[in-house]
């Protein structure tokens, strides 16, 4: 079995209305092989990288343990990876040092959108960041997808504002 990121005890429990054949687990070492990358592609262009550049990031984030949660959700039949999303988590000085969760890189595959699949990763990381003891989760979205996170209990607060270098 390929390495997780994180231990498989640290998710919640699987809705029980899972369909038999879909797997929600950590990210694993050799999921360039599922088609990890391909679909990060709805994101923004992801251009395929080597297997040893694939494990290079994944070793790079393995060595900040408590840090990166990615899931994905697999089709157990094909083995090929439907949908992915990260959890990052940041220790404050704030709150007693309390910790926020972060939720980026929410990518559904554009031939299993609009069956679930995004809500689902949702749902699984913040009863992730809340397990972990975060006393919030916060993300960053486009516009168009505002409805979609309302629909997952987000609401809306403040403002993004970014630097590129
Ligand atoms: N606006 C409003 N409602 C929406 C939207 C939207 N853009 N997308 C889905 N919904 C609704 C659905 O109709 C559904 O409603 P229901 O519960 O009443 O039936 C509910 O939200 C859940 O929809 P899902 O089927 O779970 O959505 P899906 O699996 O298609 O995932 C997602 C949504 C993640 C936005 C997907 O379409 C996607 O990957 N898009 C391209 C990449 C992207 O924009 N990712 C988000 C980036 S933001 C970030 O990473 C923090």
């Amino acid at each position: 079995m390929s390495t997780p990121l994180f231990p498989a005890h640290l998710l919640p429990p699987p809705p029980p209305s899972l369909a038999a054949d879909l797997l929600i687990r950590s990210l694993e070492r050799d999921d360039h092989l599922h088609g990890h990358m391909q679909v990060l592609n709805v994101l923004s262009p992801t251009p395929d990288i080597t297997p040893d550049a694939y494990h290079a990031i994944f070793d790079d984030m393995a060595r900040r343990p408590e840090t990166y949660y990615t899931i994905v959700i697999l089709s157990v039949p094909t083995s090929q990876i439907l949908a992915t999303s990260t959890l990052l988590l940041e220790r404050k000085h704030l709150r007693s040092g309390g910790l926020v969760g972060h939720i980026e890189d929410v990518a559904v595959s554009s031939l299993a959108q609009g069956r679930g699949l995004g809500k689902l990763l949702i749902t699984t990381l913040t009863g992730l960041a809340e397990g972990l003891g975060c006393y919030k989760v916060i993300l960053d979205c486009a516009r168009d997808n505002v409805g979609f996170y309302e629909k997952c209990g987000f609401w809306e607060k403040e403002v993004e504002m970014v630097q590129y270098f």
